[in-house]
């Protein structure tokens, strides 16, 4: 699928950049590094390539979204990236989010994720009950992100990787506790953890443990377990189309 970027301006560019530079300093100070990402992927998720709707355009600011059960806890996010928003009212929403998803995994040490600004911010937020139910399997997966998203299995695997960041909170989806033991970090500890199986005071959705069991989820697993530079590649490809469901599609 081509990609046909939209022309920013030169100003556009240069908002971003310090956004960028913005952005990383709240993300130090608060360490919220995996709530970032949450924000992104949950902005992102809700595209529907048969219909065209959903998708990462600034709509997560809406109450209305804000209010779908997948998202709780997402105000928060929302919340605190609000005061370095305002200082650039000429970025989009839409662009904002994305841009603050690949700088929470720049700064934690994972790839570096290609990002193209042009986003349109949307009106309307999208139904709820696009994003992925933990409690399911890999054929709900697929629903979501293959039939739904228009992603691939690679991209499913690649993507669960970010659970190697943060944690569940019982208030937030009625789990709790962390993949791995240093969730500040990106790295590829997340599929080491979920091979090794379960263990005292880490905790796996049955959404991970799914792709234990699947023939085509497991070996890329296995894969990034033990290639750090496998998953870092795979990772920053899917985060990427990810970030661009529904944009500037040729
Ligand atoms: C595969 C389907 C997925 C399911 C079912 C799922 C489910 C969940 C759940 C239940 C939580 C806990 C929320 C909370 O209680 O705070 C969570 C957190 C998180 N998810 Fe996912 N997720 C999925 C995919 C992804 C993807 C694709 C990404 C990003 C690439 C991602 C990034 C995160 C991060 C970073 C957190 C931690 C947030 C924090 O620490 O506050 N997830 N996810």
């Amino acid at each position: 699928m081509g990609k046909s970027y939209p022309t920013v301006s030169e100003n556009y560019q240069k908002s971003i950049e310090k956004a960028r530079r913005k952005l990383r300093g709240l993300i130090a100070e608060k360490q919220c590094a995996p709530l970032m990402l949450r924000l992104a992927w949950h902005s992102a998720g809700t595209f529907d390539c048969t219909s065209k709707t959903g998708g990462p355009f600034g709509t997560m600011k809406h109450q209305a979204e804000l209010a779908h059960g997948a998202n709780n806890g997402l105000v928060i996010a929302v919340r605190l990236l609000e005061p370095i928003k305002e200082q650039f009212p000429e970025i989009t929403y839409a662009d904002f989010y994305q841009l603050a998803g690949v700088v929470a995994v720049e700064v934690t040490g994972g790839p570096e994720v290609p990002f193209h600004p042009g986003r349109e911010d949307k009106p309307e937020p999208p139904q709820e009950g696009r994003l992925p139910d933990a409690t399911k399997g890999c054929d709900h997966l697929r629903d979501v992100f293959i039939k739904q998203m228009g992603l691939t299995d690679q991209d499913i695997v690649a993507l669960s990787g970010g659970h190697t960041l943060g944690r569940c909170h019982k208030d937030r989806s009625g789990f709790e506790g962390a993949w791995t033991t240093n969730p500040l970090v990106f790295d590829n500890t997340y599929f080491k953890e979920l091979l090794s199986g379960e263990k005292e005071g880490l905790l796996q959705l049955p959404s991970d443990k799914a792709l234990l069991s699947d023939p085509v989820f497991r070996p890329l697993v296995e894969k990034y377990a033990a290639d750090e530079d496998a998953f870092f590649a795979d990772y920053a490809e899917a985060h990427l189309k990810l970030s661009e469901l529904g944009f500037a599609d040729a």
